[in-house]
């Protein structure tokens, strides 16, 4: 089975499970996702790494040259991976032979200025997380899941998802020879992801009714048919995700921008990102935080109307919004993301349907493209810039969560509508197989 390894020096702190609610400790080694006294989700908490600072810096800088001065082969995961480069901030004491990757990570930091413009502000890049294995940012915390996985002897995971988790548990599951149970909604998912979780060969049941419903079911399936949980309920999901944010700091040569905004979906992400901020400035890696920006849809935005109750009130919808992957009414990480946007001064906005489109058919064109959850990020930048928060002169990162190709169905109905939904439709048009054809086609004016 192809996994990646981490040497050794790895294997020096240990770490522990602590409930974000009422503190209590458990063995990071137990299959629990859940508090056992309070139900409250848990965190998992590393010893502090040995090195610290510009001393860590440096480490994690070698690793990523390390492949130009002749690393023995196959190459450990801790060089390979966008995750493991980070070990000792995600899963210090993960053995060598544990350690299940593809590898992941390593998505590219891009500067388009049509986007920047668009959105009015230059310094605006673009984490790509379209760029990991299965096309989604899932795969970071999905390594990290499943490697834990596999060292406590689970025997079949499973998740409930809008499409990605589900997509990417499958695939790792298939490399770590684990059985995958996934549960989507029916009728709720976009084709390519759901492709995908009946390729990597999930078990894979469409649920008469949301994804809120998918994840209650697959709660109680977890307790009574011993399935370990691979949703962002799983702290040892959110440890993969903090590199996203760790990544992007050592690509910016650990320089911290003003902004960091992301699509906000069940919250797993946005707490990730406060977690990777504070564990970052901890060991010195910086010395402030950027400010984060969470985006939902304006249909599934149960998060940001709490953050205009300055978090006094918590909100749960029936949502509906053309942003699948977001289409969230009861976000299961509430807590821990109320905690990241007050620890970075954060900011959480409801942009509209027509918002993300527009947003997102202007990266597409700009020869990136993303699915439309993706876009929230870029549309909720536009909209802090016009209303003064952001200024034009800062620098901003827009994380971009998945792949264009994830949602191919959105694509196709929205350039087949032509023009009217969004500014730049692009219908496919079919000819007769003659140059005649082809030549009226480009003398015609486009759509
Ligand atoms: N963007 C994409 C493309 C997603 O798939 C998701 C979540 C999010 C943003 C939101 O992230 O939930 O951490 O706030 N997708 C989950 C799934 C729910 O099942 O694939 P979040």
């Amino acid at each position: 089975m192809p996994t990646g390894t981490v040497p050794a020096d790895a294997a020096s702190a240990a770490s522990v499970l602590r409930c974000a609610s009422c503190g209590t400790t458990a063995d990071a080694r137990g299959g629990r996702t859940r508090c056992v006294r309070c139900d409250g989700l848990l965190e998992v908490r590393h010893a502090p790494p040995a090195l610290r600072g510009t001393e860590l810096r440096a480490r994690l800088d070698d690793r990523l040259g390390a492949p130009s001065r002749g690393t023995p082969r196959p190459l450990p995961a801790v060089v390979t991976s966008g995750v493991w480069r980070y070990r000792e901030l995600v899963l210090p004491d993960a053995a060598d032979d544990e350690v299940v990757s593809q590898p992941e990570g390593n998505t590219p930091l891009l500067h388009r200025p049509a986007v920047a413009r668009w959105a009015g502000v230059d310094a605006l890049l673009l984490k790509h997380e379209g760029h990991n294995p299965t096309g989604s940012f899932k795969d970071r915390g999905m390594t990290v899941a499943v490697t834990h996985a596999r060292r406590i002897g689970a025997t079949a995971v499973a998740c409930a998802s809008t499409g990605n988790t589900s997509a990417s548990l499958a695939a790792y599951a298939a490399l770590a020879g684990l059985p995958a149970l996934v549960l989507v909604p029916a009728g709720g998912v976009a084709l390519g992801k759901l492709a995908q979780s009946l390729a990597y060969g999930a078990r894979t049941l469409l649920v008469r009714g949301d994804f809120d419903d998918c994840l209650r079911l697959v709660t109680e399936a977890e307790h009574r048919l011993g399935l370990y949980l691979a949703n962002s309920l799983n702290p040892f999901r959110l440890e993969g995700q903090k590199t996203i944010v760790l990544e992007t700091l050592q690509q910016l040569g650990w320089e911290v921008p003003d902004w960091i905004a992301v699509p906000a979906g069940n919250l797993g992400n946005t707490s990730a990102f406060g977690a990777a901020l504070a564990a970052a400035r901890e060991a010195g890696l910086i010395d402030r935080v950027p400010r984060l920006l969470a985006v939902q849809a304006e249909g599934a935005s149960p998060f940001a109307a709490s953050f205009r109750t300055n978090f006094a009130e918590r909100f749960t919808v029936r949502a509906e919004t053309v942003a699948t992957a977001i289409r969230i009414g009861d976000p299961a990480s509430h807590d821990r993301a109320v905690r990241a946007i007050r620890d970075t001064d954060g900011v959480v906005l409801a942009v509209s349907d027509a918002e993300i489109l527009e947003a997102k058919t202007v990266i597409d064109a700009a020869g990136v493209g993303c699915e439309p959850a993706s876009a929230a990020s870029v549309a909720g930048v536009r909209r802090l810039v016009a209303d003064g928060v952001i200024r034009p002169a800062d620098r901003v990162v827009a994380v971009l969560t998945g792949h264009v190709l994830k949602d191919p169905g959105i694509l196709l109905d929205l350039h087949r509508a032509g023009a009217g939904i969004v500014p730049n439709a692009n219908p496919p048009i079919e000819i007769d197989a003659d140059l005649g054809a082809l030549a009226r086609v480009l003398e015609a004016p486009r759509a």
